[in-house]
């Protein structure tokens, strides 16, 4: 798959581009689908969203600043997809994957970008959006997700990235949206979650595809890679707090962004607290190591951090 290197910092875009014979015929019909329904399901975050209803008046000024962090945070977050999602694409083209995968990121890359403005937008309608954590420190939990690094790097399979951005982390995401659209109040807020989710669903839906078609063409060893990209998501950008401040490293910083939380979901603004995504959290993890036993036979081990009393 990969061709040797010369040196250890080469990237694959060292290595020389063979574009023909080009394929652009139906090769995994599930991501072609997907692909179908994304240009049909397109929304615009200018128009398509209630903002007169975020009414945020009816907020103190700590539940509008707390709001407008969160929401700020939930953009850089979504930044980050835009950041990997056109490496992801180069890295498709460059292992002349199946052309639905490379169709389907095109749109999903569009995605990102929609649920990046439509968070920036909901910041400025509680009073402005915050370009930057207030904490440096905490941007190594926001700001980590390496996927552009792995995307790039050709060492590491493709199908261990995926499985761990899309099938581990992805799916995480998307159990916390569907638990954030249950308990938030205000209905611009919501209504922020639910389209976002509507978008992720398909997002999760291409990784499960793709690794379905690849996983019985992988040698063990292949097979072991992706076992451990999946465990390294999970230990390394999970458990860091990438998608959940409270699972951040405890310090000064990480305490003042899960403070931000509590008041943002007091106001009913969106977010959660510790109490509430705990057991979501665990079932996500659960879940996700079923499926990925029944789905490809690989065995996620038990994970520990210290905000759980035991193995989960
Ligand atoms: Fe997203
Ligand atoms: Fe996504």
């Amino acid at each position: 798959m990969s061709a040797v290197l010369t040196h250890p910092t080469s990237t694959i875009l060292d290595l020389p581009e063979s574009r023909f014979p080009l394929r652009l015929g139906v090769e995994n019909k599930r991501i072609r689908d997907l692909f179908h329904n994304a240009t049909r399901q397109q929304w615009d975050p200018a128009t398509d969203i209630d903002w007169a209803a975020v009414q945020p008046e009816q907020y103190s000024e700590e539940q509008r600043r707390a709001a407008r962090m969160y929401w700020s945070r939930r953009a850089w977050g979504e930044y980050g997809a835009i950041s990997e999602s056109p490496a992801l694409q180069i890295r498709f083209c460059q292992e002349k994957c199946v052309p639905d995968m490379a169709l389907f990121f095109t749109i999903r890359s569009q995605e990102e970008s929609r649920h990046a403005e439509v968070c920036y937008r909901m910041a400025e309608a509680l009073g402005g959006y915050f370009e930057e954590p207030a904490a440096a420190v905490f941007q190594g939990s926001v700001a980590t997700h390496g996927i552009r690094k792995m995307a790039l790097d050709p060492t590491i399979s493709l199908e261990g990235t995926i499985a761990a951005l899309v099938c581990a982390a992805e799916e995480i995401a998307f159990d916390v949206f569907r638990h954030l659209i249950e308990i938030t109040v205000n209905p611009v807020a919501r209504q922020v979650s639910k389209m976002i989710l509507r978008d992720e669903v398909r997002h999760c839906a291409f990784g499960w595809a793709f690794l379905e078609q690849r996983m019985p063409q992988l040698t063990p060893q292949e097979r072991e890679g992706v076992r451990q990209a999946v465990i390294t998501m999970i230990e390394k950008v999970e458990l860091n707090g990438y998608h959940s401040s409270w699972l951040a490293p405890d310090s000064p910083s990480s305490r003042a962004e899960t403070e931000v939380d509590r008041i943002t979901w007091e106001a009913g603004l969106g977010a959660t607290t510790e109490e509430l995504e705990m057991p979501i959290f665990l079932k996500s993890i659960a879940v996700m190591r079923q499926r990925m036993k029944d789905a490809w036979d690989i065995d996620i081990p038990k994970f520990t951090h210290y905000k759980f009393s035991q193995p989960f």
